[in-house]
C-alpha cells in the first residue's frame, strides 16, 4: 500500500527567506509581523483542522457543500488524469472530487503540495487507504517560491487552491502565485480556486474568534514555533489573540497582542524584543473578495473563468478557470 504514497521535496525557484531571516525582518522593529506559513508545524496543522470543525468557521462547510453539489459537474467537464492541490492540508474537501473519480473508475493521481510534511503524509496515508486505486505523490515545499520545479505529468490536470488561502496572500503575492500556476498549465488543464467573500462583519468576526478558543490557540502556537526554532522565551500567557475586520482593506487581520510591558529574547538570533503593553504582531491577513475582484485577478493572470459557483448567501466562491492559450 505504501508504494502508492511517495513524497518529494520541491526546491524553491526563487530564494525564500528562512525563519531566522523572516523573524529578523518582521519582529525586531515595529510594525511587527510574521508570514502565516509558520503557523503550520505539526500542531498548527492539527489546530487548523480543528478550526474547520468549529461552528463559527463557515468557509470549510460552505466550500465543502459547494464541492459536494458540483463535484460531478466539475470532474465531468475536466476529466483530470492528475489533481494537483496547493496548500492541501488534511485534504478532506478534496474527497468530494475523488469520490466522483472513484465512481468513474478511478484513474486520477493526486499531487498534494504543502509546507507541512507531517500533514501531507498523514492525509496521504488516509487517502491511499480509502481509495485503493489512488496514487498520492506528496510535494513538500513553499508555493510562494515558484512552481517550475513541480512535476508536470502528461494528461489533463486539475489544479486546486481551496479554502480561501489565496486571501492569506498580499495582492502582489496573489498575482504572482496565479501567474506561476498559469505558467504550469496546458490547454486541457483547469484551476479550481476557492475564495472567501465579503459579508456581514459579525459573521467574519465570529469565524476568527470562535468561542472554544481554537483560533486563539492556532495563533498563539506561532510563539511556540518561535520558542522552539529560535530558542525563544515568549511567555504565552502574556500574549492575547486578536482578530478584527479591516473594512478599508476588506480583510480579517490576526494579531498577537502583548498584554504587558515585557522583553522577549530569541537566543538563536541574539536579539531581545521589547514589547510595550498593547503592542501587536500581525500574524495573518485573510482577504475577503467580491466576485468582480476574483474575476479580475484571474483574468489578469491569463485565465478565462468558465464557471463561478457560489451558495445562495454568497459566502464563498469557487471559480473554475482555464488558461487563455
Ligand atoms: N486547503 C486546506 C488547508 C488550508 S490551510 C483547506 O481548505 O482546508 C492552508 C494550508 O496551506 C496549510 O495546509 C499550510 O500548511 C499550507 N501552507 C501555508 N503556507 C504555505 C506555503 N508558503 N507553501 C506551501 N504550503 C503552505
Ligand atoms: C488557511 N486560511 C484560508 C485560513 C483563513 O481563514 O484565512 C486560516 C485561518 N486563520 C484563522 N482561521 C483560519
Amino acid at each position: 500500500m505504501l508504494s502508492r504514497l511517495t513524497s518529494q521535496k520541491i526546491p524553491p525557484l526563487r530564494p525564500v527567506p528562512c525563519l531566522s531571516e523572516d523573524a529578523l525582518a518582521g519582529l525586531v522593529r515595529a510594525p511587527r509581523s510574521m508570514p502565516p506559513k509558520y503557523f503550520y508545524d505539526d500542531r498548527g496543522s492539527q489546530l487548523f483542522d480543528a478550526i474547520c470543525e468549529t461552528p463559527e468557521y463557515y468557509p470549510t462547510r460552505t466550500e465543502d457543500a459547494l464541492l459536494a453539489h458540483y463535484a460531478g459537474e466539475i470532474i465531468d467537464q475536466v476529466r483530470p488524469k492528475h489533481i494537483v492541490e496547493f496548500g492541501s492540508g488534511a485534504a478532506r474537501k478534496t474527497r468530494q472530487l475523488l469520490d466522483v473519480c472513484d465512481e468513474l473508475g478511478g484513474a486520477a493521481a493526486y499531487w498534494p503540495f504543502d509546507v507541512c510534511e507531517s500533514m501531507l503524509l498523514e492525509s496521504g496515508r488516509r487517502l491511499v487507504r480509502d481509495y485503493e486505486w489512488l496514487t498520492v505523490n506528496a510535494l513538500v515545499g513553499d508555493y510562494l517560491a515558484g512552481l517550475q520545479h513541480v512535476p508536470r505529468p502528461p494528461g489533463s490536470c486539475l489544479y486546486l487552491f481551496l479554502g480561501g488561502t489565496i486571501g492569506n496572500f498580499s495582492e502582489t503575492q496573489a498575482q504572482r502565485f496565479l501567474h506561476d500556476v498559469r505558467a504550469q498549465m496546458s490547454a486541457d488543464d483547469h484551476l479550481l480556486l476557492g475564495a472567501d467573500r465579503i459579508k456581514d462583519v459579525a459573521v467574519l468576526n465570529a469565524a476568527y474568534n470562535d468561542r472554544q478558543g481554537v483560533t486563539a490557540a492556532f495563533n498563539l502556537n506561532l510563539l511556540e514555533v518561535l520558542n522552539r526554532e529560535l530558542d525563544g522565551d515568549f511567555h504565552l500567557p502574556q500574549f492575547e489573540h486578536q482578530a478584527l475586520f479591516n473594512a478599508d482593506d476588506s480583510q480579517m487581520e490576526m494579531y498577537l497582542v502583548s498584554s504587558c510591558n515585557q522583553s522577549v529574547t530569541l537566543k538563536a538570533l541574539q536579539k531581545t524584543l521589547d514589547f510595550h503593553a498593547g503592542e501587536k504582531i500581525l500574524t495573518e491577513i485573510s482577504r475577503k473578495f467580491t466576485p468582480e475582484r476574483l474575476n479580475t485577478l484571474l483574468t489578469d493572470a491569463g485565465f478565462n473563468v468558465v464557471q463561478h459557483l457560489q451558495p445562495a448567501n454568497g459566502y464563498f466562491s469557487l471559480m473554475l478557470a482555464k488558461p487563455v492559450i
